[in-house]
């Protein structure tokens, strides 16, 4: 049997600066993602190809402008993952254009899950991926200006600016059935250098099997406390994605867990939901294309 196809993007939960710019992102990576499926290509690339766009979109937080850390570095993480339960991914890399590129390369070419560090970019170094500087003069700028606001008593300070996160995630099915997801993400502005968030850990940033997939955005640590993701495809196998969506927000709203999530339920619906004050989300679903 042929499987509905259908992809969906999210752009990061949290204010929405620039809807005009992440309008336009979003829109040519869903276009671009869905066109794969379409052509009978597989969720895994149209993800994949989906997720590249945006990082590459200077807008978003992750890939070229991601936010910079407390020392004034890029360091990223990404993860992919399929429903057949294959999963890839790095942490606090650095000095790559494509971090999704990289996950999925630790998936494909390794034994491992997920690479952290110096030598996550040393596994990319060793794959062919080349030296790029994804740091932007306008992160740059609001870099400067929150620093000096952060100064004295970091740890209570830190908690305000987490309303500068946001990450891509994108989600597909294709022609086979198979759900993909991906999630890709620069952390959160003046984090501490080292500090990995929820995007490259299976279950917290990104999870699939073989009835649902989810990709999540907001403040990573507590998302992962929640297991955000695992947690959504879990009640996505027993409710409606809609269903499932209203229930993990109204108890991560609870919780105090700022964040969004995008899922697809195979053969069902999908579904976009966040706490935050806004979400950027774009999806084809029946060959008609939706935004925030
Ligand atoms: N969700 C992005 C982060 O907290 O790293």
């Amino acid at each position: 049997m042929r499987n509905k196809i259908t992809l969906i993007a999210h752009g990061g939960a949290g204010g929405i600066n620039y809807p005009h710019r992440r309008r336009i992102g979003l829109k040519e990576a869903v276009r671009v993602g869905y066109e794969i499926l379409r052509q009978s290509g597989s969720s895994l690339d149209a993800v994949e190809k989906a997720a590249i766009i945006l990082e590459d979109t200077s807008i978003f937080n992750a890939g070229t402008g991601s936010y910079l850390n407390l020392a004034g570095e890029v360091e990223m993480d990404a993860s992919i993952m399929t429903s057949e339960l294959r999963f890839g991914a790095v942490g606090v890399i650095r000095d790559v254009k494509n971090p999704i590129s990289i996950a999925r390369m630790v998936m494909e070419k390794t034994d491992h899950l997920l690479l952290c560090g110096e030598n996550a970019t040393r596994f990319a170094r060793m794959m062919g991926a080349g030296y790029h500087n994804p740091k932007t003069k306008e992160k740059e700028i609001i870099w400067k200006r929150k620093k000096k606001k952060i100064l004295s008593n970091y740890f209570e300070k830190i908690f305000d600016f987490t309303n500068h996160y946001g990450t891509i995630g994108v989600v597909a099915i294709d022609k086979s059935g198979i759900i993909s997801v991906a999630t890709s993400s620069g952390g959160i502005n003046l984090r501490l250098p080292g500090r990995v968030g929820d995007t490259p850990i299976i279950g917290a940033g990104t999870y699939a099997n073989s009835t649902a997939g989810v990709s999540t955005t907001g403040h990573g640590e507590e998302i992962m406390r929640q297991i955000l993701a695992f947690r959504a495809v879990a009640l996505m196998n027993r409710m409606s994605a809609k269903q499932a969506g209203r229930n993990v927000i109204a108890h991560a709203t609870k919780s105090g867990c700022r964040c969004g999530l995008i899922g697809i339920k195979k053969d069902s619906g999908i579904l976009y939901v966040s706490n935050t004050q806004a979400m950027s989300w774009c999806y084809i679903k029946n060959g008609t294309m939706r935004s925030f």
